[in-house]
């Protein structure tokens, strides 16, 4: 217990804010992967058409309660971490894209589970789904491969830039 006390002592604050970071990161784009590539093709196989909708949302919401979570936690350590790095005026320089990616991804997944879904866009795609059920869960999985697509290109983007290789000089 004392030497976990003495090492937290020269703990630094960046590290922590990476560890919660990544954790986080790691937790949701990896649930989004899930989704996309196992969870959705298995839903299209095994499902009847007109169930598949339904049957996806009920099987999401756990995961979108989970998400709620490591989305929040991503974007207050991606802040701290700006905080903490004092670097405020990356966000004036393209060299830095994948930092606006970082934050146009947070924001986009934000305004989803803690907005546009709870307020309509969940009996949107049910109602959508009662007319058109193959299209909507057509257009349910391109939405997602294009958002894991994003998530997946700032995330190459970040690791590479946070370690010095910036792709546009
Ligand atoms: C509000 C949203 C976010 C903010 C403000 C933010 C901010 C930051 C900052 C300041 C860093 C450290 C950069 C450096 O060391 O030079 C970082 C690292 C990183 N972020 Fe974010 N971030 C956010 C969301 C995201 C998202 C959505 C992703 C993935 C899609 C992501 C992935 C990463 C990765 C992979 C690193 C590199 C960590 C490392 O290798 O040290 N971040 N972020």
């Amino acid at each position: 217990m004392i030497l976990i006390l003495r090492s937290m002592e020269s703990f630094p604050l960046s590290a922590l804010l990476r560890m919660v970071h990544i954790a986080a990161i790691v937790h949701w784009i990896g649930g989004v992967a899930f989704v996309t590539t196992v969870l959705l093709p298995a839903v299209a196989k095994r499902v009847s058409a007109e169930d598949r909708v339904h049957f996806f949302e009920e099987v999401e919401s756990r995961f979108a309660t989970q998400a709620r979570l490591s989305t929040a936690l991503a974007g207050i350590s991606g802040f701290a971490l700006l905080w903490q790095m004092n670097a405020w005026s990356r966000l004036l320089s393209p060299h830095y894209w994948w930092l606006h990616g970082m934050i146009a991804v947070w924001l986009l997944f934000t305004l989803m589970l803690f907005v546009l879904e709870p307020l309509f866009l969940h009996r949107w795609f049910l109602e959508r789904a009662r007319r058109d059920p193959a299209g909507t869960f057509r257009l349910v999985q391109r939405m997602h491969w294009i958002l894991l697509g994003i998530s997946t290109v700032v995330t190459l983007g970040a690791a590479a830039g946070a370690h010095g290789w910036l792709w546009f000089r």
